[in-house]
């Protein structure tokens, strides 16, 4: 049985309309300083009425399916990793595979929250090991502001919408990145620090219920921060270590974006510079299990990222969960 796999492509998708943070002054008390100086947000994407999460995940699947040079019915299988999901049933990996065009697939939704996209490989991973003539669609895809407090000033000026997708096989291609390992770790403990609980069955709506604050994002913000930074750097550590590999050798540090002290932080950590990190995040704030995927992605779209580039994943997300993946370009 092989375990090598391939990321054969790339795309991300962005819905058109931009919140800047000039925007948000107007509807809750905030600042652009406040938001620029706490997080590195300039601006956040919002989808527009109607575009659900598998809308975006059209968008970022037909890119990946361009730069891998694949038709949509030679796909295997279809991943959806997302926490705003279009509804509960049918699952949004069906609904996406239906505005693909195809049939007939292997089609199912998972939720790692913000750590999703580096979750989602390693699955695709474990798939192509076991089918190695499997053609994986990755999706990560959030429409997080369908799950945004705008009255909540804490929260509402982080998030944005955005999808990221990857093709993976177990043969390489052209300009394709070896998925040389990953770590993936989880604490359930903690889950109760980063919480979109209301409609859930834990904590279900009866019909005529007007939604209460918990059917949104809510966050102990201090905690999360500090969790974020601790575990992406021990993660991003030892999947270097398993590799034989030291963060010298590391073109680009790719972490998730939620917050731009965070990013400095865990970068400082690993003694990579910002200029070896990818960021997006003045751009299109935290999209959650979207926004490494987006990251890579537009990255690699620029001609950023060469061949034979070392490039390091790190991700961590409501759970909590968190992980680390190491790619050669
Ligand atoms: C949320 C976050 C930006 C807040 O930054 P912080 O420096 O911790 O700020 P605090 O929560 O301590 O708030 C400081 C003050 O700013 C205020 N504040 C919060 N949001 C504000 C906003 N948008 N505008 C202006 N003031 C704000 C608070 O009310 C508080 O005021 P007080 O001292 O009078 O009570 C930060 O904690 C963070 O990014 N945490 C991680 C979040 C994250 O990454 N989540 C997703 C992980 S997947």
């Amino acid at each position: 049985m092989t375990h090598d796999a391939y990321i054969r492509g790339l795309g991300f998708y962005v819905p058109e309309t931009v919140v800047t943070n000039a925007d948000l002054e107007k509807i809750v008390e905030t600042t652009d300083e406040w938001i620029t100086t706490r997080t590195g947000i300039k601006e956040r994407r919002v989808a527009a009425p109607g575009q659900a999460s598998s809308d975006l995940a059209l968008g970022a699947a037909k890119a990946a399916l361009a730069d891998a040079g694949m038709q949509a019915d030679e796909l295997t299988h279809i991943l959806v990793y997302t926490l705003t999901p279009d509804f509960y049933c049918p699952p949004t990996a069906c609904l996406l595979e239906e505005k693909l065009g195809i049939r007939g697939k292997f089609a199912q939704d998972l939720n790692a929250a913000c750590s999703g996209f580096v979750y989602g490989l390693e699955t695709a991973r474990a798939i192509v090991a076991l089918h190695p003539e499997a053609k994986v669609l990755l999706c990560a895809a959030e429409v997080l502001t369908s799950r945004t407090n705008w009255a909540d000033r804490r929260t509402c000026v982080l998030f944005g919408d955005g999808a990221s997708a990857a093709v993976i096989a177990a043969t390489p291609g052209r300009g394709s990145a070896h998925i040389i390992d990953a770590r993936l770790y989880s604490d359930g403990s903690l889950g109760h620090l980063l919480t979109v609980k209301g409609g859930g069955s834990a904590a279900p709506l009866k019909l005529g219920d007007v939604v209460g604050p918990n059917f949104f994002v809510e966050m102990a913000g201090q905690e999360v921060f500090k969790h974020a930074v601790r575990n992406m750097v021990s993660v991003c550590e030892e999947v270097l270590a398993a590799a034989g590999a030291t963060t010298d050798e590391v073109a680009f540090l790719i972490p998730h974006q939620a917050n731009m002290r965070i990013i400095d932080a865990v970068a400082k950590k690993l003694s990579i510079p910002t200029e070896r990190c990818v960021i997006t995040i003045d751009r299109y704030g935290n999209s959650s299990a979207s926004s490494v995927g987006i990251a890579l992605a537009e990255a690699r779209g620029a001609g950023r990222i060469q061949p034979g580039a070392l490039v390091l994943l790190a991700v961590f997300g409501g759970g909590f969960t968190w992980g680390a993946s190491l790619l050669r370009f």
